[in-house]
């Protein structure tokens, strides 16, 4: 079982190895734990047994993709030292590696295998002296007591923790798998667009040059629009979410800001690096609006398409999911990423 903790929903996928494929047998969306003000373990245990039990209660084992503010990742550059050493040596020096204090957080690390170019290897990035080559490595931290609280719900729920992932990289894991090609040869933005934020990473032939979180997500949009509408939360979510075309004009408002911030990013990297961003993979609750697509393409001037991160996984749903699976697909984009983590 893998679980997305987003913010307004949390999604959830059954994944199961059959020979080489994996399956995706079950999936199930539930409204996420509204915390009184402050993260509870007590109730985020009930509420994975809940998903447990709309997964049928299939096995123990659970893995976490946990929201943007919980966890950091970044591409670093480390010399050529063992995993765990580097998992120090970003705790000592976080400051230098990730440009942040970060104080009683845990970390782990990732070896990007070294870029093939016309069958050979590149040249890894070499340090000062000349000598040894660096690393390039993707570095993820959390804060330990955050990861404690998650081991203990999952334990209170009666579950065995596997993996604990950020969920920022589930779609580049997913992405990897649905569009291999697309993956390794072009420079393409996958973003998701979540409750009350939207996350863009950037990837280059394989490789996360860039991410970003923008404080924009369905939340704003439906917020905004039920001002402009003078009308209620749920009137405006209603009509955003309904494709009415009455409040087109209105929530393209709402969409253009979105669409501003993430043009930004990919300024700056189309600026750094001299190439552009050639397409643009939307997933999340809001990738379900193709007007909404329509809306930042726009404002983008790249083609912004939504996708389907489980065309890889054979189907094995019961009925109705296996009928409704083309709609939720692209929600499911970071639970499925999280849960490749544990193959
Ligand atoms: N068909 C649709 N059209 C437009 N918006 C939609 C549609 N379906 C869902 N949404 C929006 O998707 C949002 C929820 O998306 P999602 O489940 O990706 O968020 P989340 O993962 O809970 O949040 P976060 O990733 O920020 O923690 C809601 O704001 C909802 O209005
Ligand atoms: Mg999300």
């Amino acid at each position: 079982m893998a679980v997305d903790l987003g913010s307004r929903t949390t999604k959830a996928v059954l994944l199961e190895r059959r020979g080489e494929l994996l399956a995706l047998c079950r999936y199930a969306l539930l409204d996420a734990p509204i915390y009184e003000k402050k993260f509870s373990a007590d109730l985020l245990s009930d509420h994975l047994r809940s998903v447990a039990e709309a997964l049928g209660n299939p096995t123990k084992l659970i893995t976490l993709g946990i929201g943007l503010d919980d966890a950091v990742v970044r591409q670093v550059e480390l010399p050529q030292i063992p995993v765990s050493e580097m998992r120090m040596v970003l705790k000592n020096n976080s400051r230098a590696y990730l440009q942040q204090d970060l104080p009683n957080y845990v970390f782990d690390c990732y070896i990007f295998p070294p870029r093939q170019e016309n069958g050979k290897s590149a040249e890894a990035p070499r340090t000062g002296t000349g000598a040894i080559p660096k690393l390039k490595v993707l570095a993820a931290g959390a804060k330990q007591t955050a990861l404690n609280d998650f081991q203990t719900a999952i334990k209170n729920a009666g579950l065995t923790p596997d993996c604990i992932v950020p969920g920022l990289i589930g779609p580049a894991n997913a992405f990897e798998l649905a569009s291999p090609q697309v993956f390794a040869n072009e420079t393409v933005a996958l973003v998701d667009i979540g409750f009350k934020q939207t996350s863009i990473c950037i990837l280059d032939h394989g490789e996360l040059v860039l991410s970003r979180v923008v404080s924009i997500g369905g939340d704003t949009l439906t917020t905004g629009l039920a001002d402009a509408m003078k009308a209620t939360y749920a009137e405006a979510e209603g009509a955003k979410v309904g494709m009415s075309p009455d409040a087109k004009s209105a929530i393209e408002a709402q969409v253009v800001p979105l669409g501003r911030e993430l043009r930004a990013s990919l300024d700056f990297f189309e600026h750094q690096q001299d190439r552009p961003v050639s397409q643009i993979y939307i997933s999340g609750g809001t990738s379900r609006s193709e007007m909404i697509l329509q809306m930042l393409h726009s404002e983008m001037i790249v083609e912004c398409k939504t996708w389907n991160p489980t065309g890889f996984l054979q189907m094995a749903l019961p009925g109705q999911m296996a009928v409704e699976i083309d709609h939720v697909g692209p929600q499911l984009t970071v639970a499925v990423g999280a849960a490749l983590s544990a193959f």
